[in-house]
């Protein structure tokens, strides 16, 4: 079997270090050993009123941000999912298989949807089963993501097992998360229970993959700790999420072993150790920035990448459609 990884990221705002180290540094960890397909989920963002202009620029600089995080557009189909029109097609026949039941425990909808529940649109409560169509469209093998999707995706192994066992056959590929890394749930600067998101009113409590050098070093340096000093082993990070978040962000991007920070860092003051995250988080995120400014202006460049990643998708979204269509009893001459 093909080993195939299939993902994406909503093309809202500025993409953010969770984003980064919750799902697109492990898309390029592991682009060499697999299959990819990296998608821009616009029809995800239209879950929630969107700028139809800055929607589609936004969808732009995604791909963009893809690229200058280091996905290679020579191996990898890079595409916004609304291009392929299979993404649609496919979600509707698995909402026919999904029973309502699945879909009211997924704590995203209740989050996003808060106490005005009659408000929220039809599509963001059936958001988990597009999202389930995207992936199993291609007999993704592997989907990697943030910790707060892994919900999202036990959903979608649901939906492929019910959709196999009602039709007696083997045709969606049941598709395994794939949560790596040191910093699988990045949280908010400015507190520390939770999630750094797109959607926090405070600009401190995220560091986008645009900020300047200046912009990172500060919010490090205002990012809340406590009163404590820098902990010496794991038994004193118990109960500090806010220092907890810190560290797995610095261990994320430098790559350095745990033991090796609490020895240096252990029972000093919190300065030092930002200081050092803030470098590393210069490091690492400063390239990316002026990569993506520099492919922003080149828009027909960024085009052609849509248009190549959108053709190959195509095609296999079109055999799995073939298939489906014709175990449902669709018509398809
Ligand atoms: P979204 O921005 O919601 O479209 O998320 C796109 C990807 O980034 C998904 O794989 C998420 O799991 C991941 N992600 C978003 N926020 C975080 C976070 N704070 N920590 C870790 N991963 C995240
Ligand atoms: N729901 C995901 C998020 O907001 C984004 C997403 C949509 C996705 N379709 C996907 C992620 C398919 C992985 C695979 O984070």
């Amino acid at each position: 079997m093909t080993k195939r990884i299939l993902s994406g990221i909503q093309p809202t705002g500025n993409l953010h270090l969770g984003n980064y180290l919750g799902a697109i540094k492990n898309w390029v960890a592991l682009q060499n050993d697999y299959e990819c397909l990296f998608c821009v989920v616009d029809l995800h963002a239209i879950t929630v009123p969107q700028d139809p202009i800055h929607l589609i620029q936004s969808t732009r600089e995604t791909v963009a941000t893809y690229l200058a995080c280091g996905i290679s557009a020579d191996d990898a189909s890079i595409f916004p999912q609304s291009m392929v029109a299979e993404h649609s097609e496919l979600m509707w026949i698995l909402a026919c298989h999904t029973p309502l039941g699945w879909l009211n425990r997924m704590t995203q909808f209740k989050e996003k949807a808060g106490k005005q529940k009659d408000q929220a649109s039809m599509g963001l409560y059936a958001y988990p089963v597009l999202m389930a169509a995207d992936i199993l469209l291609y007999q993704a093998t592997d989907v990697p993501v943030g910790e707060d999707q892994k919900q999202h995706l036990e959903l979608a192994r649901d939906i492929a097992g019910a959709f196999n066992r009602h039709y007696k056959k083997d045709l969606l590929t049941i598709p395994e998360p794939r949560i790596m890394g040191a910093a699988t749930r990045v949280m908010s600067l400015r507190d520390g229970s939770s999630k750094m998101s797109k959607s926090d009113v405070s600009d401190a409590s995220r560091i986008h993959l645009k900020d300047s050098d200046d912009e990172i070093i500060q919010k490090i340096k205002k990012a809340r700790t406590d009163s404590g000093s820098f902990p010496s082993d794991s038994k004193e990070l118990d109960g500090r999420l806010e220092v907890q978040n810190l560290l797995n962000i610095y261990l994320a991007l430098s790559g350095v072993d745990v033991q090796t920070v609490y020895a240096e860092f252990g029972g000093r003051n919190f300065s030092d150790f930002k200081n050092h995250l803030a470098d590393v988080c210069v490091e690492n995120i400063g390239p990316i920035r002026e990569k993506i400014h520099r492919l922003m202006d080149e828009q027909q460049y960024l085009d052609s990448i849509i248009q190549k990643g959108t053709a190959k998708a195509k095609v296999l979204a079109q055999d799995t459609m073939r298939d489906v269509k014709k175990t449902v009893g669709l018509c398809n001459f």
